[in-house]
């Protein structure tokens, strides 16, 4: 361990000269992070669970207490299932957790952990087939898409696919509820914010230490689902449209209408135009 970190901080401090102050910054806050993130996997694989990111659901309860026991959870984008064991122990043996996700997942006891897209209706269909006909208490998700290293295209994929699973899970989702959900910070963020808003009392961001440090990544925890007062309408068409207002529209209407103007094309007249007068 040792040799590990004065490796790191050697190399980090070799690089730092060429590049400068800010350079030298920029190195240690970058060895700061990666030292910080193995960290949490370390925690993880000591505590039994499968990925760093069960620390994220576990901080968000620690503040937030969303889940409570004998609730009903459904977690979305479960792979590898570090929220899913969370959510098990937050639940208890009367509760009960759902998970889907596009990756097949190794079984969590005490979960049911499905395998497919939640914006496909066969996987919804297979996820109301678990509910009964119940309703939820919590929604969890932690989704995200496959990223391209294009960060605008990815973070506006990212911010669609959440106003997605909001679509689909809200109506399933009992009244007084409570829903989190991971977003990266850019452009469109304050415009899902604002769409989200009606369907809860509370809706709060927070950044749960467990987050890397110079990740984008924050988590929306809304709590005290509202259904009487949120709009019929689709969150994701609500959401567009307040963004395509933000971006100034992307689309050139197909029938624009004729607008009056007072400019006249003044054409010069030709020998014909004279003779036929
Ligand atoms: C950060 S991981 C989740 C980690 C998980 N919370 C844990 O603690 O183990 C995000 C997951 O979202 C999943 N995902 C992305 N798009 C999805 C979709 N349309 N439907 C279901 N899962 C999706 C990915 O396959 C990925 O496994």
């Amino acid at each position: 361990m040792i040799a590990c970190f004065s490796f790191h901080a050697g190399k980090g401090f070799m690089r730092a000269r060429s590049a400068g102050v800010n350079g030298d910054l920029a190195v240690a806050d970058h060895w700061v992070e990666n030292h910080k993130r193995d960290s949490w996997r370390r925690q993880a694989k000591a505590s039994g669970y499968r990925a760093r990111s069960a620390f994220k659901l576990k901080q968000i309860q620690e503040r937030f207490q969303l889940v409570r026991e004998g609730d009903f959870v459904l977690d979305v984008g479960c792979h590898p299932g570090g929220w899913a064991q969370v959510a098990v122990e937050l639940v208890g043996e009367k509760g009960k957790v759902v998970g889907v996700d596009l990756e097949p997942c190794a079984p969590v006891e005490g979960a049911v952990l499905l395998t497919g897209d939640i914006t496909d209706p066969m996987t919804q269909e297979r996820i109301l087939g678990e509910l009964e006909g119940e309703l939820l208490n919590v929604i969890v998700s932690d989704i995200s898409p496959h990223i391209t290293g294009k960060w605008d295209m990815d973070q506006s994929v990212a911010l669609t696919l959440v106003a997605d699973v909001m679509d689909f899970s809200l109506p399933l989702l009992k009244k007084g509820g409570g829903f989190t959900t991971k977003l990266f910070q850019g452009v469109g963020v304050e415009e899902l914010i604002r769409a989200v808003r009606p369907h809860f009392s509370s809706v709060r961001r927070f950044s749960p230490d467990a987050s890397r440090n110079s990740s984008s990544e924050v988590y929306l925890v809304c709590k005290h689902h509202t259904p009487w007062k949120a709009p019929k309408t689709s969150l994701r068409q609500r959401f567009e449209a307040e963004l395509d207002v933000v971006l100034g529209g992307s689309e050139i209407a197909d029938e624009p209408e004729p607008v009056a103007s007072s400019f006249k094309v003044l054409k010069k007249k030709t020998k014909e135009d004279i003779e036929e007068r």
